[in-house]
């Protein structure tokens, strides 16, 4: 598949679980085959870019995050000839594939681990971290607060500590062995070959230790990803790297590099700020991280998302605005894991359409690359009860029929039971049902996403500029790219607003509302005035005056279907 330059950077892209896709076996379990079947669905869907949770050989204690092979497909997804035949199938129909992968660590299962701690004398031996005391590093945070109570844990066969930063069962890599360094360029080098237009690298900050530190964004961390990026360029060209770093906005920003080390990076500081933004219906948590997170080198892009796999990650909030999502979005304890909340989007804001629809409208057009969760785009429900993460990574719900659609096995042989919540119930909301409501949000979503394809430039690659305003509730700003500029009007509060915009550098201007296709009045002399419904937002392009005699500018094109 050929990758044209920044092809990233006008993308949508779409993180798909083979798990939870579609069992084309009929064993309970999602797998290449099936989501083979699935990918006209995803085209129709408007996306263009897959990202792959890890389906590698796994004993799925971390759901595939603990890797046993990287060179070998889960079995139960499939062989190694289905992941090639889906690789090819998603390119026929351009859709491009990102892959996770783990690089920070391996399950405990992993033969190097099983060497490692077996013999001291082993040449694995080295591949880990290893301390006869746990007391080294002190003071660097555990993440998986929940479950783990040291990033030191005793193994009794090695009669040494190892160091993890997950779960006690994921031996942490040991980056200082440049022979762990080789193996993973040639774990790139081998998925590569097989056609992988890129990497969603898991966990990135962790991969060196250094005394006295946190042990996170060290120097010798991004010295390894520059490496990475200078050998991917060199044989891989166009393909993409992309971090994901849950870091504070500086450091996350420095995984960048100068345009030398990763293409994208998650914007985890936007995230949660976005949530925090419509709970107290102002605009400033967005508009201020957005500043904080810009400018960025021009070859570079943010992936932005709502929700995805992980629990809501609240890590890089302060206490207080953590303390404020758990009251807006966790009223019960089961709801929060580690320092997150695990639920999905379509329950995080009671299911209210006008919320989604305005979440979705910030997604596509604030600066970066949106990601979308498999299922999000139904306003699937969840199950909190599941346990760790399980409850939003539930089978996507195809029809109304048995397991909705996602198999054909006993319901009590799916890896993870359907949503039946009543509000939520995959007898609904399902993509058979939801094709045949116009009104439906996956209607909705496949509207919304025709329209941005059509701005996928000025919204992918066009600067932004917050236009100061008197009301806190709306959020206003320019997206502009090479001489078109698109107008975004947010309310992001319960109650109507009307405001009033001074526009003066746009005076004859005629404001196209790009949802309907339908032009605004002119802009003259007087403040522009705007009323916005609860929630209610748009998107217009700025038309310059155009001289009697010439024909309509290129963008206005029909509403789409
Ligand atoms: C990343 C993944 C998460 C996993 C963790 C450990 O944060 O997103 O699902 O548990 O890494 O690999």
């Amino acid at each position: 598949m050929d990758h044209p330059p920044l092809w990233y950077k006008d993308a949508v892209f779409y993180e798909l679980s083979i798990k939870g896709f579609y069992d084309g076996n009929h064993d309970g379990y999602g797998d290449f085959v099936g989501a083979i079947q699935k990918l006209d669905y995803l085209r129709d869907l408007g996306v263009d870019t897959l990202w792959l949770l890890p389906f590698y050989q796994s004993p799925w204690r971390d759901d595939g995050y603990d890797i046993s092979d990287y060179y070998q497909v889960h079995p139960t997804y499939g062989s190694l000839e289905d992941f090639d035949r889906f690789i090819q199938e998603a390119h026929r129909r351009d859709l491009r594939v990102v892959a996770d992968l783990v690089m920070n660590h391996v399950s405990q299962d992993h033969p190097w681990f099983q060497e490692a701690r077996a013999d001291p004398q082993s040449p694995k031996r080295n591949w880990f971290v290893w301390s006869d005391t746990d007391q080294k590093y002190r003071g660097v945070r555990v993440i998986f607060v929940d479950t783990e109570r040291s990033n030191w844990t005793w193994d009794p066969v090695a009669k040494q500590y190892f160091w993890h930063r997950f779960y006690s069962h994921q031996p942490d890599l040991n980056y200082d062995n440049p022979e762990v360094r080789e193996e993973m360029f040639r774990v790139v080098q081998f998925w590569m070959k097989r056609g992988i237009d890129g990497f969603r690298c898991d966990a990135v900050p962790y991969l060196f230790e250094r005394e006295g530190t946190s042990c996170e964004n060290l120097p010798e961390t991004h010295a390894f990803f520059k490496d990475l990026r200078a050998r991917v360029e060199a044989e891989f060209p166009g393909r993409i790297l992309l971090a994901e770093a849950n870091q504070w906005p500086a450091d996350v920003k420095a995984y960048f590099g100068n345009e030398d080390e990763f293409h994208m990076a998650f914007n985890f500081p936007l995230m949660p700020r976005i949530f925090i933004a419509i709970a107290r219906e102002v605009h400033h948590p967005i508009t201020d991280i957005v500043m904080q997170t810009l400018p960025i080198p021009a070859t570079c892009a943010w992936g932005i998302f709502l929700r995805n796999h992980d629990e809501l990650t609240l890590e890089m909030v302060t206490n207080e605005e953590r303390d404020f999502m758990y009251h807006e979005y966790a009223k019960l304890p089961v709801m929060r894991l580690n320092l997150g909340i695990r639920r999905r989007l379509a329950p995080l804001v009671d299911d209210d359409r006008r919320l989604l629809e305005l979440l979705h409208g910030l997604l596509f057009s604030l600066p970066g690359v949106p990601v979308l969760y498999y299922g999000d785009e139904l306003g699937m429900g969840d199950n909190v009860f599941l346990g760790d993460r399980n409850g939003v990574r539930t089978p996507m719900q195809w029809s109304p029929d048995r397991n909705a659609g996602f198999s054909r096995v006993d319901p009590e042989m799916l890896y993870l039971p359907v949503i039946t919540n009543p509000n939520f119930h995959y007898e609904s909301r399902n993509v058979e049902a939801e094709v045949r409501l116009s009104s439906s949000l996956l209607r909705w979503i496949q509207r919304i996403l025709a329209v941005r394809r059509r701005y996928a430039r000025v919204f992918g690659r066009g600067e932004i500029e917050f236009l100061p305003h008197a009301n806190p509730s709306a959020l206003i700003f320019l997206r502009r790219y090479e001489g078109q500029t698109v107008l975004c009007v947010f309310n992001l509060s319960r109650r109507s607003v009307a405001l009033e915009l001074s526009l003066p550098q746009f005076k004859e201007y005629t404001p196209l509302e790009l949802r309907g296709n339908t032009r605004f009045p002119r802009i003259g002399e007087l403040p522009y005035f705007f009323t916005l419904g609860e929630h209610e937002w748009f998107w217009f392009e700025l038309l310059p005056p155009e001289p009697a005699s010439t024909s309509p500018p290129p963008s206005s094109v029909p509403p789409s279907p």
